[in-house]
């Protein structure tokens, strides 16, 4: 099947995963902003999104593009500084249609946040998060930035998208015998 990689980023590590997944499978890869490609075009989709604030940060556009991408195999890769485990499924969940999460496979990884290159905004948000954050850990990594891009992280999205290339596009429904 014909597959691509769509992806949004604020601060550039999601475009590098992308980037990364692109040259791994040799898929096209379209930033969602800056790239006028039709999803619809496409057998599969991965679709590579930071977690910011709480969110997908492409939760907008998958809600723009479900007519487009309805019935066909999806992988969400999400980008954030929550490790995978519940809270940030929960982020998931809050961001995107139940049935759709339910039929996606969802590959989580853990970006890079550099005080130094955020906006004052942001950088005012997440010190004034970390002040009210429980979790020491999480607390400590908003307030002095994290880096945990890693190249082979990708492979489990990388695995799914040589299973889903090889795989036959869906048959038609055989036509009625009248
Ligand atoms: C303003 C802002 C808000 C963020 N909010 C979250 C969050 O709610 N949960 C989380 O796990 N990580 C959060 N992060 C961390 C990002 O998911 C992480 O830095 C990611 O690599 C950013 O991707 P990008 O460089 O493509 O924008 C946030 C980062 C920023 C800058």
């Amino acid at each position: 099947m014909k597959g691509a990689v769509f992806y949004d980023t604020k601060y550039g590590s999601t475009a590098e995963y992308a980037g990364w997944i692109g040259e791994a499978t040799g898929l096209p890869v379209s930033n969602v902003r800056r790239d006028d490609v039709d999803p619809g075009a496409y057998d599969f989709l991965i679709l590579v999104t930071p977690v910011i604030y709480y969110k997908l940060l492409m939760a907008d556009w998958v809600q723009k593009a479900l007519p487009a991408l309805e019935g066909k195999p999806i992988v969400i890769v999400t980008v954030s500084g929550a490790p995978p485990g519940p809270k940030l499924d929960a982020w998931v969940g809050d961001s995107l249609p139940a049935d759709f999460i339910s039929n996606a496979n969802h590959v989580a990884l853990r970006g890079r946040q550099i005080p130094g290159e955020l906006s004052w905004y942001d950088r005012a948000m997440l010190l004034i998060a970390a002040w009210r954050n429980p979790d020491p850990v999480a607390s400590e990594e908003e307030r002095n930035g994290f880096d945990y891009m890693d190249k082979d992280s990708i492979a489990p999205v990388v695995e799914l998208a040589e299973e889903l290339k090889a795989r036959q596009r869906e048959a038609p429904p055989p036509a009625a015998i009248v």
